[in-house]
């Protein structure tokens, strides 16, 4: 899978273009950046873009959706079967372990709620990454002071979820927060006390002295 990266939006935000160069079939990964310079890229190498992966449905992952549908109205709206916010007809809910294909390339979904109730991340098993939106960052987790973020739900997406994929898996999280765009899981937990922890309640603590010192 054919993957590039684009800096904007409301915060540091990152959206992927991502596709299958067999048949030309592409997905962006959150409507989080203006779609100018990536529809002018779509149009330079001739592809066809068939869905938009929605990490969660926080308003800065979404906020240039209008701009895609717009321009392309039958476009396939792939995000987590319940969802925080309405999608309308175009919407695909997909559940905890779905694979779902772009072209040749499959992402198996994995649910992740935590900062969200909605978070899923999209792993593509073939080539060793996985998109995490803001669940995972490069060095840190999302944060956890939402009215519907949970610390527990969060430990558990990455500990039983996303620390369960093979340690040289390359993450693409939803924001430009740490010192490079991507990190292998291996990396990440080597350098960061947030991916250190032997239980769930020491991994609250961490989180609660960060949020503390924000
Ligand atoms: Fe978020």
């Amino acid at each position: 899978m054919k993957i590039k990266t684009f800096l904007g939006g409301y915060d540091k935000n990152l959206s992927y273009l991502v596709w299958c160069e067999t048949t030309g079939l592409a997905g962006i990964v959150d409507a989080a950046v203006d779609i100018t310079e990536i529809l002018e890229f779509i149009n330079s190498k001739n592809l066809i873009l068939e869905k938009l992966f929605i990490t969660h449905s926080h308003f800065d992952h979404i906020r240039y959706l209008e701009d895609l549908t717009h321009q392309f109205p039958q476009l396939q709206l792939c995000g987590y079967n319940f969802p925080e916010e309405e999608f309308g007809d175009y919407f695909r809910g997909l559940t905890h372990h779905e694979i779902i294909p772009l072209g040749t390339e499959m992402l198996t979904i994995l649910h992740t709620p935590g900062h969200y109730p909605d978070s899923i991340c999209f792993w593509n098993k073939k080539d060793n990454c996985v998109f995490t939106g803001d669940t995972m960052f490069v060095g840190r987790t999302g944060r956890t002071i939402g009215a519907k973020s949970n610390i527990s739900h969060l430990y558990t997406s990455i500990y039983d979820e996303l620390l369960k994929l093979p340690p040289q898996t390359i993450i693409y999280s939803g924001h430009h927060y740490g010192f490079k765009k991507i990190i292998t899981l291996k990396e990440n937990v080597r350098l960061s006390s947030f991916f250190q922890c032997n239980s769930e309640s020491e991994f609250i603590q961490v989180m609660k002295q960060y949020e503390k010192n924000r």
